[in-house]
């Protein structure tokens, strides 16, 4: 399984853009709304990759417009970084969930290693083409898209280190907790935001 084939191999990010919806690189293109693409300015100095659209990502087909992009946009107000000159994305493109008993709401499913490595052709091509100065990771599922499924959140968070062999060979990542996270914390919650917009301020420097 890959979305190599359906990726054009030149063209501009509107191209790509335009492209994502005939991908059928892995299963999840069946129950998905549409696949979520990256939004954000072509000359941004910061790519940041999260996981895979969530419910609301899914219906209205941007990223980071749900709950977890309210976090995000307000850590990175924070941290000193404006959302529209910043590069966002997911490490997979379509919502991957379970219905719950009744079939009402759908939850959310953390994609497994073969549908991150099979869409990781879609990442490659956006980050080419975007060529930042950083890739930042939110969560582990996008960590692990450039640094291989060895990489741990919780030692290797808030550094800048070389992308290894692959198709991020190279590039500067630093990865970051998944908004997500502060919102499943309980007692910790201030601290688990606080970490993340630390890490976005790292980022920002
Ligand atoms: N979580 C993600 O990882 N990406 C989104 O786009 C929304 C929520
Ligand atoms: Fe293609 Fe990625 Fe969607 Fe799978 S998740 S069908 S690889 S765009």
């Amino acid at each position: 399984m890959s979305a190599e084939p359906y990726v054009p191999d030149r063209g501009t990010l509107d191209d790509l853009r335009a492209a994502v919806h005939t991908c059928r690189g892995c299963d999840l293109y069946r129950d998905a709304t549409q696949a979520v693409f990256g939004a954000g300015p072509d000359t941004a100095r910061l790519v940041l990759v999260g996981e895979q659209p969530g419910d609301r990502e899914d219906v209205e087909g941007e990223p980071f417009v749900g709950p977890a992009g309210r976090i995000l946009d307000k850590a990175l107000a924070e941290a000193g970084i404006a959302r529209d000159e910043v590069y966002l994305t997911n490490a997979v493109k379509h919502f991957k969930f379970q219905r719950s008993e009744r079939g009402k709401t759908r939850i959310h499913k953390t994609p497994g290693r073969t549908e991150v490595v099979a869409c990781a052709p879609w990442l490659a091509a956006e980050i080419t083409r975007v060529d930042p100065e950083l890739v930042v990771c939110l969560g582990a599922t996008a960590a692990k898209a450039l640094h291989g499924p060895k990489f741990r959140i919780t030692t290797d968070r808030g550094r800048v280190l070389p992308a290894p062999d692959g198709p991020f060979a190279g590039r500067d990542v630093l990865a970051t907790t998944h908004p997500s996270a502060v919102l499943r914390a309980r007692d910790d919650r201030d601290e688990v935001y606080a970490g993340l917009v630390a890490d976005l301020r790292v980022a920002a420097a």
